[in-house]
């Protein structure tokens, strides 16, 4: 199988923030995250790349936690091991309070686009989430790295604390767009099972999805005032500084995972690296997710229905999976034609494009179970 798309996961952070749910080590010592690169090193060889690739995601976790030269070492085997297209996109996740200028100078050498954790611009926010960074190392990082010009700069934002008022969340929005940046993910904020913002809210009053959904309406009213457009349910970007890496996926485009915790996607299948950084670098096989080709065909769909643009024949005709199964677009209209008569204002369909309203969006599990009937 050919990889056009690789996420690398780098699972150490320096501890975790209370909401977090995603496969990371807190505060790992320097022998761990060593022996982490030398499995790395040894999955990037047996991958075999021999393909340009169009882009690399860089995820974590916090991957802006390694040492300068832990960070050496790890873009010199991503550069020995997987050939790139002269216009690939490289992103990277950082952390503000992980980036001194001489990391932040390493890494805007290798990478093309760089994605920051902010969160909040509110510290009392962050401080019920648990975030570390202080008001001064955002600012640092913003302002150094985006006097830099580097072409793609994304912020990551949470709404729907317990406590924000949409007032807060406009303020962030206002602050982050301030910044001069080409992309922001908002993420609503999900109380995740077993994290400590769940034993902490536990019988709290949260945000009601009533205001949430007031939050994401008014998010992309605000940022489309700023010129910079929802593109996906929860990514805003300028024209042209969409996120390749990820509309890949959405489309259904097959991608490499390379780390503990990681997902691949061949087109076909799915499989997902152990959650454990002990039973990776044992080995241990990953969990294979492999569904019935008609259902996997339903759910490619329903993802690529989260952006905004959602799909027209051509994109269709690009899934792998749709080629082998000759599965052809009239095909997609048809089932298109029988959702929108259940939920008339959640769909737009035409000869050529089937995508969800704004409220479909906001809905999108509704649409998605009509999909999947
Ligand atoms: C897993 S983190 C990795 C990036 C980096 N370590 C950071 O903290 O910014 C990627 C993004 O997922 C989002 N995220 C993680 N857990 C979340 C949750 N429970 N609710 C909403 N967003 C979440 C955060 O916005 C975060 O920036
Ligand atoms: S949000 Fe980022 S820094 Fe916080 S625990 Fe998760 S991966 Fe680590």
């Amino acid at each position: 199988m050919f990889f056009e798309n690789v996420y690398i996961h780098i699972p150490f952070c320096s501890r975790k923030c209370d909401y977090c749910s995603f496969f990371s080590v807190p505060n790992p010592g320097k022998s761990l995250i060593d022996a982490y690169l030398n499995r790395l090193e040894e999955d990037l060889a047996d991958a075999n790349l021999s393909i340009p690739v169009k882009t690399i995601y860089i995820g974590g976790g916090t991957p802006s936690l390694l040492s300068c030269a832990q960070l050496e070492r790890f873009y010199a085997m991503v550069r020995k091991y997987v050939p790139l297209l002269p216009s690939a996109e490289i992103s990277m996740e950082c952390n503000p309070e992980t980036l001194s200028p001489e990391k932040g100078e390493l890494i805007l050498n290798f990478v093309n686009r760089l994605s920051i954790g902010v969160q909040s611009f509110n510290h009392k926010l962050r401080a019920k989430l648990g975030r570390q960074s202080k008001d001064s190392e955002i600012e640092a990082a913003l302002s150094s790295l985006r006097s830099r010009r580097i072409k793609d700069f994304n912020i990551d934002l949470i709404y729907g604390i317990p406590g924000q008022s949409l007032k807060e969340w406009e303020h962030d929005l206002e602050t982050a767009a301030a910044h001069d940046i080409s992309h922001i993910s908002c993420y609503c904020l999900t109380i995740e099972e077993g994290t400590a913002l769940a034993t902490a809210f536990e019988g709290e009053n949260l945000i009601d999805d009533e205001i949430a959904a007031e939050m994401w309406s008014m998010t992309g009213a605000f940022l489309e005032s700023r010129k910079i457009r929802r593109y996906e349910i929860s990514n805003y970007a300028k024209p042209g500084a969409e996120c390749a890496h990820n509309i890949n996926v959405w489309y259904g485009q097959p991608y490499l995972g390379l780390g503990p915790a990681s997902t691949s996607f061949d087109g076909k299948d799915r499989w997902t690296q152990p959650s454990s950084l002990e039973k990776w670098l044992d080995g241990q096989a990953p969990e294979m997710d492999i569904i019935d080709l008609e259902y996997r065909m339903a759910e490619i769909f329903i993802i690529g229905l989260r952006t905004v643009e959602g799909w027209n024949s051509n994109r269709w005709k690009e899934v792998f999976l749709q080629k082998t199964m000759y599965v052809d677009w009239s095909t997609m209209l048809e089932r298109a034609f029988v959702v929108k008569k259940l939920h008339p204002d959640l769909m737009n369909v035409s000869d050529d494009n089937i995508s969800l309203t704004e409220k479909g969006l906001l809905f999108w599990n509704t649409a998605a179970e009509a999909w999947l009937g």
